[in-house]
């Protein structure tokens, strides 16, 4: 993985050399470390949780639900019940998401490949442990828990086993970071919200700061490698693959069972509505911008995801 020996990748040049991203890795590994030793917490005592959160409150702001900009137009009782369980749909999707690719860090943690990563991965799958516990926690608390995983996603088992597998990994935890950020990062500064739900929002978003920037150092490493070693043939194949993958986490977003609870006759025919309405693709769109811009300057495609 740090091995500057390497060749230069022929094609889809990064900004920078490979020699300079393995750099950039290792000062990003170090930085990182001290910053998680710094801000390490206990999950199990940090927060105060209330005896109950309002049930008449907003749990999400209004312009984070998945009807937002639709025509689709839903009564206030109806559009906070979607609030709650949108919130529950997002806690539960991050608990679901992270306890599969966390099993995919755990077989490389201390193999001799990722051995300079090794101590800044033990941090990593702490860190997600908590956020699992946390998100569980809110959910076993104020709700009758987590929502059921949906099915397998085909993509699990459609990721590519050669020079581009620790690739599409590492990428899928950076496009699952990346749109929960996107959340985290608004909603953890909502004064509208119940604070416990915020103080959960922002938490975890102060941690993902440091996973994000982590994923991002890595997946460019982990790029420019698979180039280098014969990965060529199948890039568009890879890129094909990020993009549907993309496209995936951000429907999981879109969960009949939500509309369900929000008094919709037809939860999978709104679900369908929704989706397919243009506002949300600007919304779309907006919520993977910056790694939208970051795939394109890595040289994996061109365009954007959503075209
Ligand atoms: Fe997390
Ligand atoms: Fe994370």
């Amino acid at each position: 993985m740090l091995d500057p020996t390497c060749p230069p990748q022929s094609r889809g040049t990064p900004a920078l050399s490979r020699n300079a991203m393995n750099a950039n890795l290792e000062t990003a590994l170090g930085r990182l470390t001290d910053l998680s030793r710094r801000d390490f917490y206990n999950p199990y005592t940090r927060f105060d949780w209330p005896a109950e959160v309002d049930r008449d409150a907003w749990w999400m702001d209004p312009p984070f639900l998945t009807s937002h900009g639709t025509e689709q137009h839903w009564g206030i009782a109806d559009a906070i019940r979607l609030s709650h369980a949108e919130t529950i749909n997002f806690f539960s999707l991050h608990v679901h998401g992270i306890r599969e690719l966390m099993g995919a860090v755990a077989v490389r943690i201390h193999t001799p490949r990722f051995r300079p990563a090794s101590e800044y991965l033990h941090h990593f799958i702490g860190e997600e442990n908590d956020h699992m516990w946390f998100f569980a926690e809110f959910c076993n608390r104020y709700w009758d828990g987590v929502y059921p995983a949906a099915a397998p996603s085909p993509l699990a088992s459609s990721a590519t086993d050669g020079p581009w597998t620790d690739f599409v990994v590492f990428s899928r935890i950076l496009i699952f970071e990346e749109l929960f950020d996107y959340y985290n990062a608004r909603l953890g500064g909502s004064t509208l919200i119940p604070p416990i739900i915020a103080e959960l929002h922002a938490v975890h978003h102060h941690d993902e700061n440091r996973h994000v920037a982590f994923g991002k150092r890595l997946v460019e490493s982990l790029y420019a490698e698979a180039m280098s070693a014969g990965g060529e043939a199948e890039h568009d194949d890879v890129a094909n693959y990020i993009k549907t993958y993309i496209r995936h986490s951000v429907a999981s977003m879109y969960n009949p069972r939500c509309y369900a609870y929000a008094g919709v006759d037809n939860p999978l025919a709104m679900r369908r509505r929704l989706l397919a309405d243009p506002v949300r693709a600007e919304v779309h769109t907006e919520i993977m911008r910056r790694l939208d811009r970051f795939y394109r300057r890595l040289g994996l495609y061109e365009g954007g995801w959503d075209e």
